[in-house]
């Protein structure tokens, strides 16, 4: 007979925390969201850590070099995105490794040939004023000029007006050589009054900017996640057919961490592939596991030596496999049990397998809600995509600014060997959705809001730490009605021209 779990399995908005005793040292400035990213013994320190517990998704429309700078210089890990090919996901690995902080690629770039338009255009897609202008058009062609809003007037210029009239031309710039440290340039840059500084090689090619506006932004970092060389932490998605030749090329090119991207983790595929890595690299290469919804699969992913461990099936904001396959569990119940099996785990072997919650986060009282019910650290895809550095193309629809995200089971993504893991037939079938998500603006801004709620709400627990809310926490079950009661309700309210 099958089996049958006794309780329904629920969501993260079917809960809430209930207060404990919060002392006087319980303020947000003492709290402190350091976590473990892969697993350690008892009694030993965790080769690596996160200082916030949060991680970007292995997907197309959130991890790529951009978004997993800034997570890093936040605190967090992104997991570049495995669907591409091996070539280009450890290409940007290696630019996240090579990034230097304050020195900017340029990522708005024209030729000579290129119009007023063409400047508007791209102002529009990347939201930067400062475009530099190259001989041939790329981040690292010949330096001709640059342009920003102060070389033109649109009322002044028709659309078709060549790039080459109006930049500020090569021999008008001030630029800094090849090798210039970053205190000198921004010595440059306040001794000539600049915005921006183009550092150019010998041979007059373009390699980076430094800008103005970025000094005090890096005095602002206090939690971001370096090496021992100093560089960011990065992550990176593999899959369980060709890790052979991907895991390679990426510890090649300076992965700190990977991550199995699966959508049902409890197979004998990810054992395969966790064996073939402690077979090659013994311990060196951390990689974590996933996605299961219960004890069992984590036990089995624990016992096959994973890092850490994700859980998650069917939860994602764009996930349509419930509906597809009938698969999956909600995410705050699969949690709550996948936690208590660590526990277990530990209790047993003194081995701490850090878990991460994957998918389903909708408000920011979700991610402290993940974190009291055991989670370790948060995986998020919606969250993410609606900043600025996500990848995907920022539009405007009915007046207001969206950005594009789609699922990695979506016919857009065709990352067919994330749902089938070990066979060479291609599914049939989609188990996501391509969709749009309202443009939320920078990730700094955004993930510092949401730290600082989750920081209040761990005092209001009593907690000071990730572990002490684990332990303090009280949760409870709310009605639906309860959660009406949660909302404004029961007034009328003001639209947005009235409030003050
Ligand atoms: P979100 O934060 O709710 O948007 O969920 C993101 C998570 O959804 C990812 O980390 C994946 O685990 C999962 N996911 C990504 N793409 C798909 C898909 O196409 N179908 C189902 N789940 C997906």
């Amino acid at each position: 007979m099958a089996f049958y779990f006794e309780e329904p399995s629920r969501t993260f908005n079917e809960y809430l925390l209930v207060p404990g005793y919060s002392s006087a040292e319980c303020r947000a400035e003492n709290v402190s969201l350091k976590t473990p990213l892969v697993k350690f013994k008892k009694g030993e320190e965790p080769a690596l850590s996160l200082n916030v517990p949060l991680v970007s998704a292995i997907m197309q429309a959130v991890s790529d070099d951009n978004m997993a700078i800034a997570l890093a210089k936040e605190g967090g890990v992104s997991f570049i995105y495995g669907s591409q090919s091996i070539e280009s996901q450890a290409a940007m690995v290696r630019r996240v490794k090579n990034y230097k902080a304050g020195f900017v690629p340029s990522d708005s770039n024209l030729s000579p040939e290129s119009t007023l338009k063409d400047v508007l255009d791209l102002k529009e897609k990347t939201g930067h004023s400062t475009m530099a202008v190259t001989a041939d058009g790329t981040a690292n062609g010949k330096l001709l000029g640059v342009v920003t809003g102060r070389d033109y007037r649109i009322s002044r210029l028709s659309m078709d007006t060549k790039v080459e009239t109006f930049m500020t031309p090569y021999d008008k710039l001030i630029c800094a050589d090849l090798g210039t440290s970053l205190k000198e340039c921004n010595d440059m840059i306040w001794d000539n009054k600049l915005n921006s500084l183009p550092v150019v090689d010998a041979e007059q090619r373009l390699h980076y900017f430094v800008f103005r506006k970025d000094y005090e932004n890096r005095k602002n970092n206090p939690n971001e996640l370096l090496d021992e060389n100093k560089r960011y932490i990065v992550g990176a998605g593999i899959n369980t057919r060709d890790y052979a030749t991907r895991v390679p090329a990426l510890v090649e090119a300076g992965a700190d961490v990977l991550c199995i991207d699966s959508s049902e983790g409890f197979s004998e595929w990810q054992k395969l592939t966790i064996d073939w890595i402690r077979e090659n690299y013994g311990d060196t290469v951390k990689v974590g596991a996933g996605n299961v919804v219960d004890a069992e699969g984590f036990r089995f992913l624990a016992e096959c030596g994973a890092d850490f461990v994700k859980i998650g099936i069917g939860g994602g904001s764009i996930c349509i496999t419930r509906e597809q396959k009938g698969i999956g569990r909600g995410q705050a119940t699969a949690t709550i049990e996948v936690a208590k099996a660590r526990d277990e785990y530990f209790k047993e072997t003194g081995i701490y397998v850090p878990i991460c919650s994957d998918g389903g986060i909708v408000h920011d009282y979700h991610m402290t809600l993940a974190l009291a019910m055991g989670s370790d650290f948060i995986m998020l895809g919606r969250y993410f995509s609606r900043f600025d550095e996500s990848p995907t193309n920022k539009v405007q629809i009915n007046g207001q600014y969206m950005k594009e995200y789609w699922g990695e089971g979506s016919a857009r993504a065709r990352n067919w060997q994330r749902y089938d893991m070990g066979g060479d037939a291609k599914l049939s079938f989609e188990e996501g959705v391509d969709s749009y998500v309202p443009y939320a603006g920078s990730l700094k801004d955004n993930v510092g809001l949401s730290l600082s709620k989750i920081k209040h709400t761990m005092c209001n627990c009593g907690a000071l730490t990730i572990p002490e809310l684990q332990q303090k926490a009280k949760i409870t079950l709310v009605s639906a009605t309860s959660i009406v009661e949660g909302g404004a309700h029961d007034v009328v309210l003001k639209d947005a021209k009235e409030q003050k």
